[in-house]
């Protein structure tokens, strides 16, 4: 139990460090909280008008997820599927922000890519595709985070399409505020002038 419960921490502890937060706030952009949509990830940064921060964001918040697979690999071989899981709960529910995280796009995204690169690749392409194309940014973030169960099937990474279906399941509840703007056509768009 010793090794599943290390890497449970080691994927907990990198997934909730909230860079978007910790970024906005060492550069003096307020704190992201009470910007936008409150939301502590990239799509949220770029509405303080900095868009190396929101870039950086998204960057790092990737590479946790990332990197909490490929060290507990590494570290703790038969576990780093768990450290995946456990870095994405980290970002959604840290427990330092009263486990009020991030929607989970971007640590999906670096997750995904560590346990398949192919489905990390149909991921990103979704995601810029339909950011290129209508500019909403949780839109993207949803389709994406459902490419990766459907990818995973399609691959024959039978091991992998529960945990993304969890996770994409996540990602879909985290924005149910955005899909409410959907909905009722208010979503703002990246770039926009409610962006
Ligand atoms: O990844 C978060 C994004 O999909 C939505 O962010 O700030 O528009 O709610 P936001």
């Amino acid at each position: 139990w010793i090794a599943p419960t290390a890497a449970l921490l080691l994927g907990y502890v990198l997934g909730a460090i909230p860079f978007g937060l910790i970024l906005t706030r060492l550069t003096g952009a307020g704190d992201l909280r009470s910007i936008g949509s409150g939301n502590i990830g990239a799509t949220n940064v770029l509405r303080t008008g900095r868009k190396g921060i929101a870039a950086a964001t998204l960057l790092l918040d990737l590479l946790k997820g990332w990197a909490a697979v490929m060290l507990a690999g590494w570290l703790f071989p038969g576990d780093a599927m768990l450290a995946g899981a456990a870095a994405f709960i980290g970002h959604c529910y840290p427990v330092w922000l009263k486990f009020r995280g991030g929607k989970g796009v971007a640590t999906m995204m670096g997750i995904v890519l560590a346990l398949s690169w192919p489905c990390g690749l149909i991921y990103a392409l979704v995601w810029l595709g339909v950011l290129g194309t209508l500019r909403i940014s949780s839109l993207a973030g949803m389709l994406a985070a459902a490419s990766a169960p459907l990818s995973a099937a399609w691959f024959g990474h039978f091991q992998l399409v529960l945990l993304f279906l969890a996770l994409a399941l996540l990602v879909l509840w985290k924005h149910r505020s955005n899909i409410d703007r959907l909905l009722a056509g208010s979503e703002p768009r990246v770039g926009g002038s409610r962006a």
